[in-house]
């Protein structure tokens, strides 16, 4: 497999553009593709004030944030990433729209790339086999925030080959101090299997009253010692991604433990997808996050 230099990101929003910089960070000249010029430039513009950010603090000096945003471009053309080594998609958890993008990227991307999934719980195989490349395909699954993050899924497909698997893993490992987990093609991997059925609960405790939203959070942050609690982890993730996992999972393994709550599904009918849209369990319009008044009605 020839040396990764060039690596193409497609999706420049809440989880590409995280990946985007990582990626940039370790080295590798990265393009990024968006669907239009605003998208894209929302999310260079996200990477740009994070690099700001550390300059400020004293993370990065101005000199290395220049060279991470040097190494970094924009397109909204697949033709640009023809000559990367390795291209990982970063799109919505749709399938039907990631196989529209693998189809367009078979064609135009060199032969030797690698092709990988950010998929959060789709099956790796069903991307492959939709790609004239099956065993040059594998999945890396990021966490969110990724800047933050430390874990990296490293999903082998049922036809991704040892090669392959094995590049994948080693990319992994140049991402500043990630921890690459190797896990199989199994619906959810490791994290969202177990982690996903716990948030939906939170939401079912939640509608039936066990606690308010800021009690439930607190409580899961002060019982059991986690960063944030379940909603608030909700909302950082994005209710619509949160939804499209539980469903997939649902449909997968048959079991209620994935099934979505209506309150979720009522969520995202009125657009309530979290900090994303500016409103979630929490309304983030104010200078602190304070519970959705909706929900009380
Ligand atoms: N982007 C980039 N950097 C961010 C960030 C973001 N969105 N949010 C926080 N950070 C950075 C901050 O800049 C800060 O960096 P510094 O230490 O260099 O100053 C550091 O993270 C800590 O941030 P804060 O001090 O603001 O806040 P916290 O200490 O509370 O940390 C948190 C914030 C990292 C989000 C922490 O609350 C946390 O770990 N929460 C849990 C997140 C989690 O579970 N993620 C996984 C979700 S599941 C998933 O992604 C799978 C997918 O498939 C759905």
């Amino acid at each position: 497999m020839a040396e990764i230099k060039r690596v193409g990101i497609v999706g420049c929003g809440l989880m590409g553009h995280g990946i985007a910089q990582v990626v940039a960070t370790a080295g590798y000249d990265v393009t990024v593709r968006e669907v239009d010029d605003a998208t894209l430039a929302k999310g260079l513009g996200k990477i740009e004030k994070q690099l700001a950010r550390a300059v400020e603090k004293g993370k990065s000096s101005q000199e290395d944030a220049d060279a991470i945003r040097g190494r970094l471009t924009g397109t909204t053309d697949y033709a640009d990433l023809a000559d990367c080594d390795l291209v990982l998609e970063a799109i919505t958890e749709d399938l039907a729209l990631k196989l529209e993008l693998w189809k367009e990227l078979d064609q135009v991307v060199k032969p030797e790339a690698l092709f990988l999934t950010n998929t959060s719980s789709l099956a790796v195989i069903d991307q492959a086999a939709s790609t004239s490349r099956p065993a040059s395909f594998a999945g890396l699954h990021f966490f969110n925030p990724a800047q933050v993050m430390k874990l990296v899924e490293v999903v082998r497909g049922i036809t991704t080959s040892d090669e392959t698997f094995d590049a994948a893993l080693a990319f992994a490992n140049t991402l500043g101090g990630k921890t690459p987990i190797p896990t199989k093609d199994k619906a959810g991997f490791i994290v969202n299997r177990l982690l996903v059925p716990y948030m939906v609960d939170a939401i079912r405790a939640y509608e039936e009253g066990v606690g308010t939203i800021s009690e439930i959070d607190a409580a899961m942050k002060a019982g059991a010692g986690h960063p944030m609690g379940p909603l608030a982890l909700c909302d950082l993730v994005g209710n619509d991604t949160v939804g499209a996992i539980a469903e997939v999972l649902f449909t997968e393994f048959r079991s209620g433990r994935f099934a979505q709550p209506p309150l979720l599904r009522k969520m995202l009918a009125a657009g309530w997808y979290g900090r994303k849209s500016g409103i979630g369990f929490y309304d983030y319009s104010g200078e602190t996050p304070v519970e959705n008044p909706g929900l009380a009605r």
